[in-house]
């Protein structure tokens, strides 16, 4: 399949996990979500950033956003391996705060496309990618990025591009590069300059350039 688009409805897949068998959008209820992928269970860069995962759990619950983890293995194998990753973050006695899917069949990772065909395993079956997908409450496909095998994911990131899809649920509004919450935002091209003018209270201000269009609007909520 040639992976999710942007608005498509994510699959409403039934999955074993380290919590019990599971339908996605009963898991996610009214919830965003983020489902986040792995090549492997015992794994060096994988284990980095599960361990970096659960230390920002709260940060994820803050903003409604239920986490969920993939991996090709068995959920026994997932339960042994989350000690490791906990242990890591030297929280030897805590849980892993979010559940990790069991896909040993590889059947969701062929289904939302996120097998890496340079990675393999002993045997020589393909692993899967470090692919990320934020869900919104309405079950639909947000955001995706596809990292290979050999290149971890930054966790930072994915709040504050979950920042970004929260504010631009509500507002009129887009996120220029590097955006952090609290700095300006861009009104959008569609927005009028009336419009704009009604929407944004503490006004809008232009950035002139060559070309004399008006397109470089900022303003801040
Ligand atoms: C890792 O998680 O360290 C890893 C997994 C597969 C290929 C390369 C690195």
């Amino acid at each position: 399949m040639p992976g999710l688009l942007l608005g498509d409805e994510f699959p409403n897949f039934e999955a074993d996990t380290t919590i019990g068998r599971i339908k996605f959008h009963d898991f996610l209820g009214s919830s965003w979500g983020i489902l986040f992928s792995h090549p492997k269970d015992f794994t060096p860069v994988c284990t980095t950033e599960l361990a970096c995962a659960a230390r920002i759990s709260d940060e994820f619950t803050k903003r409604g956003v239920k986490m969920i983890a993939l991996s090709i293995d068995s959920v026994e194998d997932h339960r042994h391996w989350s000690k490791d990753v906990m242990a890591f973050n030297s929280e030897t006695e805590s849980p892993l705060p979010f559940p990790i899917i069991a896909d040993d069949k590889r059947e969701l990772s062929i289904q939302l496309g996120m097998l890496d065909p340079d990675e393999r395993d002993k045997d020589g079956m393909p692993l899967t990618a470090r692919c990320v997908f934020v869900i919104g409450p309405d079950k639909k496909l947000k955001l995706s990025i596809l990292y290979p095998a050999t290149t971890g994911r930054n966790f930072d990131e994915l709040l504050r591009v979950i920042d970004s899809l929260q504010l631009t649920a509500q507002k009129k509004v887009a996120t220029p590069v590097n955006w952090q919450p609290n700095d300006k935002v861009m009104v959008i091209p569609s927005l009028s300059e009336a419009e704009a003018a009604a929407l944004f209270p503490n006004g809008v201000t232009t950035k002139e350039v060559p070309s004399g269009k008006k397109y470089l609007r900022y303003t801040q909520l």
